[in-house]
């Protein structure tokens, strides 16, 4: 018996696959622990551009960045509009892919339209085939929970997210004393008390002020700090539960915000004004909503519509569904309408008369880098002080999934466009982890590899001899042998 053991020890000492052991053993252990999955805390400032940082002192996020990972900016789904691209973030697919189009719900049928607050309770327009990663954590065993995220209000094939807090009707997005109130719950509850793997968090601001005051405002600019003393917060409520190596946050936003132009020079895009083009030929039209815009001619007039609007303004532009540019993904799903729209940076599209006053906007091109929103993270799973380069917001879910450990639903994301964020990991086998492990860490390892592996070939040849024993000595019951054994393994160790 020991002779075995030492010429085991031998062979994986000596030998050039010492890995292999390695492996599996490791693969064991974090198979019977079973606690090695961490947390996510995904978060999202509304209509936080990328660049917001760069013009107030954000001591808060610059330390986040300092102990995680910062992209120089990420890029969001086209339509760049709230509920449309947070449901993105949410299942990994694009915009034409999951089906929710706009914030605004409607009928062609009945001409009736739901704003974005009463588009929230309509389950049939969000519950169209894809899942939000919650649904899907929690058919996996896992607790999920959500707070104010655009989508938490709805039910996915029968299913809530469990834990929830739904954003009443009349709520003040910029109330610094509710968003603390609101932190204190998601880490102190639902993740310190209640023990839930994955949140999502929704903050209504900087958008609010943005679309009011304009991106290049002081209130704008206000708005920002009071978002930093809020990250702030919620990297000191998550080290005072001692979360800070169990929890990763994801902080990122759904779409950024541009000044809108005004003035006599502006020439404003006023659909009723462009020749030709009439609304008596027009069936359904959701315009008026900032720079993008859907139309449904009536029977038999597509190509008339079309013909007029296309060319009609040097700022508008007119595509036939199927033939919108396939970067965009936003073409092929049911719901959108014959004729899509959309303005220039700066534009906005009016129906009849400009009535729309907001200083800022967004739903532009996901090119535009005014679109484009921030993305930070942190935590156990994610690289130290690494600055990385922009990707879309559609490889978020297959990153959250990898973390959760769970197995992600058909989705439009790549592992592979996030995986350089994480850090290298450290206990499981298989990928080359190990090869980024300092020495020190790797002899540790490998020792206890050679240990363990050595207790397992004691334990496996104990218990041979005791079953052997047991099966000859015929009043000792498996039970007691069983705890014999559970000994013998305790009193060697
Ligand atoms: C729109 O309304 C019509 C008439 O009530 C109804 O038949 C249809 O199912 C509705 N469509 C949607 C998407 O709700
Ligand atoms: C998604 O919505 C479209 C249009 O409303 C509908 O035709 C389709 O059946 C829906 N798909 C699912 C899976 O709910
Ligand atoms: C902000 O929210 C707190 C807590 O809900 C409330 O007591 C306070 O009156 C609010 N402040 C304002 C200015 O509305
Ligand atoms: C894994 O390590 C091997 C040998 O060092 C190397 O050739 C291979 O490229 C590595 N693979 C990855 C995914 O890093
Ligand atoms: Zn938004």
């Amino acid at each position: 018996m020991l002779l075995l053991c030492f010429a085991v020890f031998d062979l994986i000492v000596s030998s050039p696959c010492a890995a292999a052991p390695l492996d599996s053993v490791s693969g064991l252990q974090s198979v019977s622990s079973g606690s090695t999955r961490n947390k996510v805390l995904l978060i999202s400032f509304d209509g936080f551009r990328w660049d917001y940082d760069r013009d107030v002192d954000t001591p808060s996020l610059d330390q986040m960045a300092k102990d995680g990972v910062k992209a120089e900016y990420v890029t969001p789904p086209f339509l760049t509009i709230t509920s449309p691209t947070h449901f993105t973030l949410l299942s990994g697919r694009y915009i034409e892919n999951h089906g929710v189009i706009h914030n605004i719900w409607f009928n062609t049928t009945t001409q009736e339209k739901k704003q974005y607050y009463a588009s929230q309770f309509v389950d049939s327009y969000w519950d169209n085939g894809s899942l939000p990663i919650w649904i899907t954590a929690q058919r996996q065993g896992l607790k999920a929970g959500s707070l104010h995220f655009p989508g938490t209000a709805a039910t996915y094939q029968g299913e809530t997210v469990k834990v929830r807090q739904v954003e009443p009707g009349f709520y003040d997005h910029a109330n610094e004393t509710d968003w603390r109130l609101n932190v204190d719950k998601v880490i102190g509850e639902w993740f310190h008390q209640q023990d839930l793997d994955f949140v999502s968090l929704y903050f209504g601001e900087p958008d609010m002020t943005g679309h009011k005051y304009g991106p290049d405002s002081p209130q704008r600019r206000e708005m920002v700090k009071q978002v930093d003393r809020t990250v702030g917060y919620i990297r000191d409520r998550i080290e005072h539960h001692g979360l800070t190596e169990r929890l990763n946050i994801i902080m990122t936003a759904d779409h950024g915000m541009t000044t809108v132009l005004r003035g006599e020079q502006v020439n404003e895009i006023i659909l009723s004004k462009i020749p030709g083009f009439s609304f008596k030929d027009i069936k359904f039209h959701l315009v008026d909503y900032g720079p993008s815009g859907m139309l449904l001619p009536k029977e038999g007039m597509l190509e008339k519509v079309y013909q007029a609007l296309k060319g009609g303004h040097p700022h508008l532009h007119v595509y036939k569904k199927e033939e919108m540019p396939a970067r965009l993904h936003y073409s092929k799903h049911p719901r959108l309408l014959p004729i899509i729209l959309f303005a220039d940076p700066g534009y906005v599209i009016n129906g009849f008369y400009t009535f729309q006053y907001n200083k800022g906007e967004h739903g532009f091109d996901n090119e535009v880098m005014d679109m484009k929103p921030f993305f930070r993270t942190v935590g156990p799973d994610f690289q130290k002080n690494l600055l990385v380069g922009p990707f879309e917001t559609v490889h978020v879910y297959p990153l959250m999934c990898h973390i959760l450990g769970i197995i992600p639903e058909i989705n439009d994301g790549h592992l592979d466009i996030t995986k350089h964020m994480l850090a290298p990991k450290k206990n499981t086998g298989g990928d080359n982890g190990s090869t980024e492990m300092s020495t020190e860490l790797q002899a540790v390892i490998g020792l206890s590899a050679v240990i363990g592996f050595l207790v397992l070939v004691f334990i496996t040849t104990t218990s041979y001899n005791l079953f052997k024993r047991s099966k000859a000595n015929r009043y000792k019951s498996d039970h007691i042998a069983a705890e014999e054994k559970t000994d013998q393994k305790q009193t060697n160790f």
